[in-house]
């Protein structure tokens, strides 16, 4: 049956996931309950993210976090984060606080100027052309007077109309590239709509228009953060050899674009989470980022390092076409909470925030790369990412973290962690105490149910008297336990574990031995007999050894050992301990 569909936009939400799941999914139900656990229970509000785009069924959770202690030119900030890799808030925080104490971040706006281009074919004498621009260049202005009204009022508006030969390149192509200024807005709409009336204003006979665009390539909407500081102030063990290695790493990323890529990767991941806590366009943050990073002809890094006079200096220039107003910044209540938190910025502050989260952010992974490695931080936020797959409690979290502050963080290593800590806590027995195994042993009866096993109350009591005559030597058990396997057994007897519930030695019969006392009291008081007639002669006699039918050859202690184990294990048969 064919999976094509038309007029799935026109079927409700409802019916678009009854085909969605019918059409591409093994587990109906189950994904019909997922796709529903994700909606919200206030239906406005839910209205609302629907009506965001086309089609949707769902919402897709993010973390929301925040990094707290941010001083951006004096001024405090908590910064939001919206991202799922799990080391980039951390790191950010750390940061934040690191620099905090060394004068905070110092930020500029270098310039805000956004572009548009309408894009257009002309065959004919260039000069000709040029005359027809510069006769028309106030229609095209006033061409778009509605629309750029409110954008005046607000100090902003088109600069700069020019036009632009481009013809060495393709043939007969000219552009009509024109500059803005688009304010607290990111501008996107007001830029196209601006295009196309100027487009339409210009187009007649001879100029073929074929298309009107902003450009995300903004490299004059462009903001600088730095942070400085006396080598000397960033602190560790040899601050000096800290900066010269931090320094040549961001001169590798300036000269290497495979290296250069990555270390954008890492400032992007600080841009890009305010970008998207700020209800802002990432995809267009991205490509503006990368394009300027590679403006030059040779992609490189967006950061740079100095080191001048006792001094490091560590800054980034990155373009950054953003908004505060319009757009999803106030239409999604995230978005606009977190602009609140930020203390309602204008655009350009804004712009200053995120390049200082991705300067924040470069500096961690840097830090970093350059002293322990990455995967120390990544694997220690990837350790709480365990615990909470995990489900893990606050004890439990605390105890596993605090084993890891030194050790090598893997995840089974963390995974054996946590379930050691989980296995049930063993109450040993102390057989040697005769009022604690009379007291245990005395609250059986006939009728007393084993947890495991075949054996009932008395036959378990008579069990652990004759293993225990095995020691005293009443009992003896015609097997041979070569050295070899007491070597590899008996280690067994000086561990934590317990004997597995379901193992019988191969002396034990099939079948439960016959009783040989008529009551469970003589049973206990025979096998306290025995235990007292075994510390007797084990004391009388200090170099006895008696081969264990299972561990071979046991001195005192390790038959003392073995019996802790082995009343262990039958006085939980019976939920004695
Ligand atoms: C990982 O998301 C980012 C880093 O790879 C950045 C870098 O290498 O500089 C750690």
């Amino acid at each position: 049956m064919s999976k094509l569909i038309s007029g799935f936009s026109r079927l409700s939400k409802k019916e678009k996931i009854n085909w969605l799941t019918e059409n591409y999914f093994q587990n109906q139900a189950e994904t019909v309950k997922i796709i529903t656990q994700y909606w919200n229970n206030d239906e406005d509000l839910q209205q609302l993210h629907d009506d965001f785009i086309e089609n949707t069924i769902s919402n897709f959770y993010m973390p929301y976090g925040v990094a707290p202690n941010f001083l951006i030119n004096d001024r405090e900030y908590a910064i939001p984060m919206v991202v799922e890799e799990s080391s980039v808030v951390a790191a950010a925080s750390l940061v934040a606080k690191f620099w905090s104490t060394r004068g905070g971040f110092k930020t500029e706006v270098i310039g805000t100027e956004k572009i548009g281009q309408v894009h257009f074919m002309f065959v004919g004498d260039k000069s000709d052309l040029e005359n027809y621009f510069n006769q028309n260049k106030t229609e095209l202005f006033s061409a778009t007077g509605s629309i750029t009204k409110n954008m005046e009022k607000r100090g902003g508006g088109i600069l700069d109309i020019k036009l632009v030969d481009k013809t060495d390149k393709l043939s007969n192509y000219y552009q009509l590239h024109v500059t803005f200024e688009t304010k607290d807005s990111m501008g996107a709409n007001f830029i196209n709509s601006c295009l196309e009336a100027i487009a339409k204003q210009f187009e007649k006979e001879g100029i073929e228009i074929v298309m009107s665009i902003l450009s995300n390539y903004i490299p004059k909407c462009l903001v600088r953060a730095e942070v400085s500081c006396e080598i000397e102030a960033l602190g560790g063990d040899d601050p000096q050899k800290f900066a010269e290695k931090f320094y040549q790493a961001v001169k590798i990323a300036e000269i290497e674009p495979y290296r250069a890529v990555t270390h954008n990767k890492g400032i992007m991941n600080g841009i890009d989470a305010v970008v998207l806590a700020t209800g802002n366009d990432f995809r267009a943050v991205e490509a503006g980022a990368h394009a300027y990073a590679s403006r030059s002809g040779e992609y490189s890094s967006l950061s740079h390092c100095e080191i001048k006079d006792g001094v490091f200096k560590f800054w980034i220039e990155v373009p950054l076409a953003l908004g505060t107003v319009g757009g999803l910044t106030a239409l999604h209540p995230m978005a606009k909470l977190s602009l609140e938190m930020l203390q309602k910025p204008s655009a350009r502050t804004l712009m200053q925030i995120m390049a200082t989260a991705g300067l924040a952010q470069n500096f961690a992974a840097l830090r970093a790369l350059t002293t322990k490695g990455i995967q120390h931080g990544h694997m220690k936020m990837h350790l709480q990412n365990i615990l909470n797959q995990f489900e893990a409690n606050e004890e439990e979290k605390e105890i596993v973290t605090t084993y890891f502050d030194k050790k090598t963080v893997t995840h089974s290593a963390v995974v054996e962690k946590i379930n050691s800590l989980r296995k049930p806590k063993i109450n040993w027995v102390n057989f040697l105490d005769q009022d604690f195994v009379r007291t245990q042993l005395s609250k059986l009866n006939e009728n007393s149910k084993p947890v495991f096993g075949s054996m009932n109350a008395q036959q378990m009591i008579e069990h652990l008297s004759d293993v225990t005559q095995i020691a005293n030597g009443n009992w003896n058990v015609d097997i041979f336990v070569s050295d070899d396997k007491t070597a590899h057994r008996k280690p067994f007897l000086d561990t934590k574990n317990e004997l597995q519930i379901g193992f019988k030695a191969s002396f034990i019969a099939e079948e439960p031995n016959r009783l040989k006392f008529n009551s469970m009291e003589e049973s206990i008081h025979d096998l306290i007999q025995q235990v007292e007639i075994l510390t007797f002669i084990f004391t009388e006699n200090k170099n006895r050894t008696v081969v264990h039918p299972f561990f071979g050859e046991l001195d005192f202690e390790y038959w003392k050992k073995f019996q802790v184990k082995h009343f262990t294990h039958h006085f939980k048969q019976f939920n004695l301990v």
